[in-house]
């Protein structure tokens, strides 16, 4: 598969900030009575340009502190920088212009839209906020960045499990976001499919700059990334 080198990432020509910082993180929650700690102090700092993974067996709070990072989600205490920018105290409506110009999300079940093909997939998130191009324009030179080209058409249920991944990645990449954060990217997919996909990033993110933070409970997944960190029962563990 080949990547575009002219793919220009806006991570790539951004001032001095790193692209995420987590300061103390903690998130407890009720639970009958009592609160539970889910994650106990929690500082991170990723570089841009950065492809890293955050290995953790299930339970160990992967999830939530990949929500926090994305504002999905508020942290009990701490401090969230994206891009330089603390997104910990922002409303409703800053968080949701922040995810879309800034983040990228990729999941497990990739979560594409059933009725709409691949490429109006990719173009949904053009047409929140303002981007540069056409939408349906950009969503195809991404689909051919991710291989997919010749599937512009297909709905998610006319593509492989690997095919549809692509796809969400692709939609991930096309506002051209500070950081991309998948969760459990491949979980659904078999070996050789995972192994395609995870190529595909390490590609991406030497060729475009952008940041990948991905978090697996697989050691084969978290190994391919620049730099691994350990999560174990909400704590990082060194
Ligand atoms: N909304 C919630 N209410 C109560 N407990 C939760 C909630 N979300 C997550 N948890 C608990 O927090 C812990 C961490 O979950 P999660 O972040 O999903 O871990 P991972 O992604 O590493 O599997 C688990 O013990 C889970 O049961
Ligand atoms: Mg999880």
């Amino acid at each position: 598969m080949t990547i575009e080198t002219n793919l220009q990432s806006s991570t790539a020509q951004s001032t001095g900030a790193s692209a995420l910082e987590a300061i103390n993180i903690t998130k407890s929650l009720p639970l009958s009575g009592q609160r539970i700690e889910i994650l106990k102090d929690i500082s991170l700092t990723i570089n841009r340009g950065e492809f890293i993974s955050i290995i953790g067996p299930s339970g160990s709070g992967k999830s939530t502190l990949l929500g926090i990072i994305a504002g999905l989600d508020t942290p009990s205490t701490g401090n969230v920088l994206i891009d330089g920018v603390n997104i910990t105290k922002m409303n409703e409506s800053q968080l949701a212009r922040i995810r879309n110009q800034k983040i990228g999300m990729v999941y497990q079940a990739f979560n594409l839209i059933p009725t709409l093909t691949a490429r109006e997939n990719v173009e949904a998130p053009l047409y929140v906020g303002k981007h540069p191009g056409k939408p349906s324009e950009e969503a195809k030179k991404m689909l051919e960045i991710v291989g997919l080209g010749h599937r512009l058409n297909n709905r998610p249920n006319q593509l492989s499990g690997g095919e549809q991944q692509r796809v969400a990645i692709a939609r991930a990449l096309v506002t051209h976001p500070a950081l991309i954060i998948m969760d459990e990217p491949t979980g659904n997919l078999d070996a050789a499919n995972a192994a395609n996909v995870l190529t595909m990033i390490r590609d991406l993110q030497t060729q475009t700059g952008t940041t990948f933070v991905i978090a697996t409970h697989d050691p084969n997944v978290a190994n391919s990334a620049q730099r691994v960190i350990r999560i174990v029962d909400g704590r990082i563990a060194e």
